[in-house]
């Protein structure tokens, strides 16, 4: 309790799913924490739901006038920024045979450039502010691997992890951690989505691909967004002041199987 009082997070893609777990958990410990999400109906909801200390922004991480927007409106309502979740992201699924152009610039708009300029927003502001800060990026096991029919959703969790070593060694001077979780398989909207993509892919019934997953987890379930808040506080909490550079495995033993 209250190992982030008096911190202002922003989290990205917090409307659902594993960003929406961390505003619950930061909320939890103490800190106020802004909520953005290209959905802004939904984040909004998401944040009047949570309460006092919670704040929906707009936010489409692929369109540089949004972040600086979503810097100002944070910096305006809440005072400064301390802690970054870089978390919004999409999936898609195809062999390096099927790739598109469109898919392929989608997914590195999102999840690659949108990781790297929200860094950079948060960053020159926490530089201005002189008292450093965390980031935090959201990988995946994807990253640390390749996956036949996961092609660039794979390429860019690994471009989250470079991105994450160079920009923390960049940044660790100005006293500001970037560290990353690398999660494997997290039950939600989310990988309901992607069992859909792999039932279609692979013409198998919807539900089977998560089962085999499931089944394969060393700790014999899928992973829950709750099960990655204790890292997230962690890297997020003064506990990580000397964890620089660094991408954590939360996945149940996934990445070790
Ligand atoms: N769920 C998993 O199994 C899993 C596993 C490994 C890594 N991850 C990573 O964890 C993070 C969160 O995953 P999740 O399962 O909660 O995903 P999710 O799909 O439930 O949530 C992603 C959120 O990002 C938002 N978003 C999408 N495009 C955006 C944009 N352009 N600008 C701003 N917001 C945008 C969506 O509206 C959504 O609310 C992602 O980076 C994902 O790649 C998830």
């Amino acid at each position: 309790m209250n190992r982030l009082s008096g911190k202002t997070a922003l989290i990205t893609g917090a409307a659902r799913g594993i960003g929406l777990a961390f505003a619950k958990a930061y909320l939890h410990e103490g800190a106020q924490v802004a909520l953005a999400d290209i959905d802004f109906a939904a984040v909004r909801r998401a944040a009047e739901e949570l309460g006092e200390g919670a704040t929906a922004v707009a936010l489409d991480v692929t369109r540089q006038s949004s972040i600086d927007d979503c810097m100002a409106q944070v910096v305006v309502e809440l005072g400064r920024v301390d802690i970054l979740i870089n978390n919004a992201a999409v999936f898609d699924l195809a062999p390096i045979t099927d790739v598109t152009r469109e898919s392929y610039d989608r997914l590195f708009s999102i999840n690659v450039s949108g990781c790297l300029f929200m860094m950079q927003a948060v960053a020159n502001q926490m530089i201005a502010q002189g008292h450093g800060g965390k980031i935090i990026n959201m990988a995946s096991q994807a990253g640390r691997r390749g996956e036949a029919v996961v092609t660039v959703y794979c390429a860019t969790k690994a471009a989250v992890i470079s991105l994450t070593q160079s920009a923390g060694l960049s940044l660790i001077q100005h006293g500001i951690n970037v560290n990353a979780i690398a999660p494997g398989v997290v039950d939600g909207a989310h990988w309901d989505e992607v069992d859909a993509h792999f039932a279609k892919y692979e013409k198998i019934p919807k539900g089977e691909k998560k089962r085999q997953v499931a089944a394969a987890v060393p700790y014999g379930r899928l992973g829950t967004a709750e099960d990655l808040t204790g890292m997230a506080v962690f890297l997020a909490s003064e506990e990580a002041d000397y964890v620089v550079a660094q991408t954590y495995n939360v996945d149940g033993g996934n990445w070790m199987s």
